[in-house]
């Protein structure tokens, strides 16, 4: 069993899955959305009315933590596999710019981490896995074969977010989307939990003016050498 363990992290919307998407799907491994499971238990949390505009009851949430089961299935047509809250399939309920707006929050809540972070580390447990999200290489997996930081600008990302959502039909306002990245990207980065930071062997990747296809190549090389 010569597989490897590939981490990539990085703030919101630096095309961390669609590299992430692309190795797996090279190497024929596991691709984890890290990120997807957080947002699923961030949908739970607003459908049950445990967070909203002015309140969070993470007790209640906490408490709840047992019930919630987030699980994955592969789906052939779109090539990834798809996020189900409690039998569920989420995977578009999870990417509004509503759950973006409270997932930071419960992503800081250390017990919801460490539910997902243990399920995280089963599914890696026999290696051949790419998962991104943002503490992949400092907790999830310290000791990945190979980790990677993407970084870009902050209105790179927001306008990669922005057209992302408006294909999906989603009417949304650039700026709403452009402060969303920055909250997120200064939560995630400054809370106590596993705040988002680059690993100190991790490879950093800046991606502003990369085209997909230039940053596959850039990375397929990493990786054939981490192999
Ligand atoms: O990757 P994505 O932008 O979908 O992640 C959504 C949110 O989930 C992040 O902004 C962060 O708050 C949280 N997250 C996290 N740890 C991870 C992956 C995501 O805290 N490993």
């Amino acid at each position: 069993n010569n597989k490897i363990t590939i981490a990539i992290d990085g703030f919101s919307s630096t095309g961390k899955s669609t590299i992430a998407k692309q190795l797996a799907n090279q190497l024929g491994y596991v691709y984890v959305d890290s990120g997807a499971m957080y947002r699923a238990v961030t949908l739970y949390a607003m459908q049950n009315n445990l967070i909203g505009d002015a309140y969070f009851k993470e007790e209640t949430l906490i408490e709840q933590l047992p019930t919630i089961d987030i699980s994955f299935a592969f789906n052939k047509t779109l090539g990834f596999a798809e996020v189900f809250l409690n039998g569920v399939n989420v995977e578009k309920d999870i990417r509004t710019l509503e759950v973006s707006g409270f997932v930071s929050q419960v992503a800081a809540v250390p017990e919801v981490r460490k539910q997902l972070v243990d399920q995280q580390r089963k599914i890696g447990e026999n290696k051949g896995v790419v998962m991104d999200g943002r503490d992949i290489g400092t907790v999830v997996f310290p000791n990945a074969d190979l980790k990677l930081f993407m970084t870009a600008s902050a209105e790179t990302r927001a306008e990669r977010r922005y057209n992302e959502l408006i294909e999906r039909g989603d009417e949304v306002d650039y700026q709403a989307v452009l402060k969303n990245v920055q909250e997120r990207d200064y939560m995630d980065s400054n809370r106590k939990d596993s705040p988002l930071i680059k690993a100190k062997d991790a490879i950093e990747i800046d991606n502003s003016n990369m085209t997909i296809d230039e940053q596959f190549k850039v990375i397929s090389n990493l990786v054939t050498k981490a192999i």
